[in-house]
This record gives C-alpha cells, structure tokens and sequence, in this order.
C-alpha cells in the first residue's frame, strides 16, 4: 500500500513529526512518500491509499504553503473518495491553535470525501507539537501513523 505525507516546515519541528510519521508507516510496510509542498504529485494524489498532511501553526490556521498545494488539489477533486487522510500540526504556544490547524487541514480531506480518523486518547484530532518535537509528540505521532496504517488497511478495496 501506497502513502504519502505532506508537510510544511520552516524550523524543523513539522518536519520531525513527517519523518517520524513516515518511518512509522515504513514499518508498517508502507511505502512512504515524503515531501514539502513545492515536490507534491498533485495528480498522482489519486494514487495513494493514504494521505498526511502536516504544518506549522500560523495565525491560528495551515501555512499559506500547505493551503497552495490544498487548492491544487482541486485538480483531483472527486478522485480521493474514501482515501484514508490524517493531519499534524505544530505551534509554539500550548493553546496557540494547533488544534485549529489541524481541523483547518481534515476540513479540507473532508471536502475531497476523505475518510478520517480520531483518536480516543492522547491527540484527539491528530498529533500536535507544543513549543519543540518532544517524547510525548513522538508517541503520538508513531501512534497516528500506526491506526492510520490499520485504517488503510481496512478500507482498502482492492
Ligand atoms: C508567521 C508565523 C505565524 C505563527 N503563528 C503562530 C500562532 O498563531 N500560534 C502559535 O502557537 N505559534 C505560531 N507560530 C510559531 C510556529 O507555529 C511554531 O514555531 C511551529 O512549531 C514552527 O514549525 P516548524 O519548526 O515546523 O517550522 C507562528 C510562526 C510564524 C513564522
């Protein structure tokens, strides 16, 4: 099975959380794409049996960056029914819009008939980092990547 994750970063904090999400669904016998926004196969999205998009908190909400390859994306609009998504966010204050950020990203996999997951422990909407890419976000993110893996799994129609 095929995914890719997608992420923003300028510090690198967003970026420890892509690779780590990304190694994770390795394991998991994925194989994994990793990119930035300006790399993203917008037409060959349709290819993949789950999609990652992460980004840094700005103002509350996704970085012009991921909101640019999230408009292109209409180009596949109605291709991604029922592909498995998930988002990640980070930010540097504890209540500075992480979860925002992240809703403001599965809003958008919803729009394109995605199928998202929550998770009933730890990061509810998706992992977050807080300030740095600590222990506690790498749990989480190893944890996200894993359920999102067994979703994929499950929804897969071959
Ligand atoms: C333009 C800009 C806007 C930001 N807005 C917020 C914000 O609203 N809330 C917050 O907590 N942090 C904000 N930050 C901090 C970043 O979200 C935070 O440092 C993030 O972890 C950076 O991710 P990166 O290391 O992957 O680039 C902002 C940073 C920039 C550059």
């Amino acid at each position: 099975m095929k995914a890719i994750v997608i992420f923003y970063s300028r510090t690198g904090t967003t970026h420890s959380m892509a690779e780590t999400i990304a190694s994770t669904l390795t394991g998991e016998k994925f194989d994994v794409k990793l990119t930035t926004p300006e790399d993203v196969p917008v037409e060959r999205l349709t290819d993949y049996d789950l999609i990652v998009v992460g980004s840094p908190t700005y103002y509350g909400t996704m970085a012009a960056e991921i909101k640019k390859v999230l408009d292109e994306s209409i180009r596949v609009h109605g291709k991604l029914e029922g592909v498995v998504g998930g988002a990640f966010a980070s930010s540097a204050n504890r209540a500075g819009g992480n979860e925002t950020t992240v809703l403001s990203l599965l809003c958008a996999l919803l729009i394109h008939g995605m199928v998202i997951k929550g998770m009933s422990g730890g990061d509810h909407y998706g992992p977050v980092a807080v300030g740095s890419f600590d222990s506690t976000c790498e749990k989480e993110c190893i944890r996200y990547a894993q359920e999102l893996a067994a979703l994929a799994r499950k929804t897969r129609v071959d």
